[in-house]
C-alpha cells in the first residue's frame, strides 16, 4: 500500500482543547480503546523531540539487528498509534497486529489523550523531551516537508504560533509538563531529554536498560550506540523515513542535523529576547530543566 502524495495540507483543529489534525483524531474512539498489554512500551513525545531516535534505540535493544532491522522500517516497527491516513494501515491497526513481544508503541499524544487500558495495564512508558527552542525549528522544517501537516507559514509566524501552542499537539509548554507531572505519581515512566542522550548516548542507553529490566553486554550496547549514530541512520533506510511519499527530502530531509543549538541560526536577538520572556512565564516549575546547548 502507499500513501497518496497528492493529499490536501491539513487544518488545525481545536480538540478537546489541543490543536490536532484529523490525521491524528480520525480514530479516536478506536484509539481511546486500544487493549495494552502489560508489556507493552510507549514511546511519547511531542513531536521533534528525538522519537526515532529512542524508537530505533529501543528496537535494537529488546530485538538486536535481525533481519527485521533491514526490512522494515521504523515506522512499521514501532508504530504510531493515533495516525490515520487514507489508504495506509491506521496505526491502532499496526500495533495490533505487531509481531513481536514485547510491542513497541509510539504516540505524540499529549498526557491525557493516552488510551487508558496502558496506565490500568502499568505499562512502561518513556518520554523523551528537548528543549523548545531547538524543538521548534526541528518542527518547522518537518512542517515544511511533510504534506500531511499543516502548512508552516514564514520563520516568523511559526515562531509565534509554537509559542501559542497552535502546533499539532499543541502547546510544547502543556506537552512537557504535563507529562513531567504524570511521572511523579506513575513510577513506570522514565522521562529523559534529547540534550542527555546527545551528550552522552551510552549514558543514556545504561538508564534505558536499567529502566526496561534489561542486561546487556557492552559488546552489544556498543554495536547499538554505532548503530544509532546520526550518520548511520540518516543513512539507514529503515530509519530515515525515506520510503514516504509525503515527506520532500529535498526541502528539507527527516535527518536534518541532529544538533543541540541549531536554534541559534534560526532566532533572531528580538525574537531570543521575546521566547526568553515567554518561557519565564509558563516554565514555573523549577523541578523541570531544559538545556539549549551542551
Ligand atoms: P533536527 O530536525 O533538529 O535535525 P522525531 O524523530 O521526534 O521526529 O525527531 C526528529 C529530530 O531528531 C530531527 O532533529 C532528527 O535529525 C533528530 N534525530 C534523529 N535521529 C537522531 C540521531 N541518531 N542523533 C541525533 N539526532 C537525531
Amino acid at each position: 500500500m502507499s500513501l497518496d502524495p497528492k493529499l490536501p495540507r491539513p487544518e488545525l483543529i481545536d480538540f478537546h482543547g489541543v490543536s490536532m489534525i484529523r490525521y491524528f483524531t480520525d480514530n479516536w474512539e478506536n484509539v481511546q480503546d486500544f487493549q495494552a498489554r502489560p508489556d507493552d512500551i510507549l514511546i511519547a513525545t511531542y513531536p521533534k523531540a528525538g522519537t526515532t531516535w529512542v524508537s530505533f534505540i529501543l528496537d535494537l535493544l529488546h530485538f538486536g539487528q535481525t533481519e527485521r532491522q533491514t526490512s522494515v522500517p521504523i515506522f512499521n516497527r514501532v508504530p504510531f498509534l493515533e495516525i490515520i491516513i487514507p489508504s495506509l494501515s491506521s496505526g491502532k491497526d499496526l500495533a495490533d497486529n505487531l509481531p513481536t513481544s514485547p510491542r513497541l508503541i509510539k504516540t505524540h499524544f499529549p498526557v491525557q489523550f493516552v488510551p487508558k487500558s496502558f496506565w490500568e495495564q502499568n505499562c512502561r512508558i518513556v518520554y523523551v523531551a528537548r528543549n523548545a527552542k531547538d524543538n521548534m525549528v526541528s518542527f518547522f522544517h518537518f512542517d515544511r516537508m511533510n504534506m500531511i501537516q499543516p502548512e508552516p507559514g514564514d520563520w516568523s509566524d511559526y515562531f509565534h504560533r509554537f509559542l501559542d501552542g497552535k502546533m499539532v499537539f499543541g502547546s510544547w509548554f502543556d506537552h512537557v509538563n504535563g507529562w513531567w507531572k504524570k511521572k511523579q505519581s506513575y513510577s513506570k515512566l522514565h522521562y529523559m531529554f534529547y540534550e542527555d542522550l546527545a551528550e552522552d548516548t551510552g549514558r543514556e542507553i545504561d538508564k534505558l536498560c536499567s529502566f526496561l529490566g534489561l542486561s546487556r553486554s557492552d559488546e552489544e550496547k556498543k554495536r547499538v550506540m554505532e548503530a544509532v549514530h546520526f550518520d548511520n541512520m540518516k543513512k539507514d533506510k529503515m530509519a530515515n523515513y525515506s520510503t514516504i511519499e509525503v515527506m520532500n527530502f529535498k526541502i528539507s530531509p527527516f535527518m536534518r542535523k541532529g544538533k543541540v543549538g541549531d536554534w541559534k541560526n534560526h532566532f533572531s536577538v528580538a525574537q531570543n529576547e521575546q521566547f526568553d520572556e515567554n518561557y519565564k512565564k509558563k516554565m514555573t516549575d523549577v523541578t523541570l530543566q531544559f538545556r539549549t546547548e551542551i
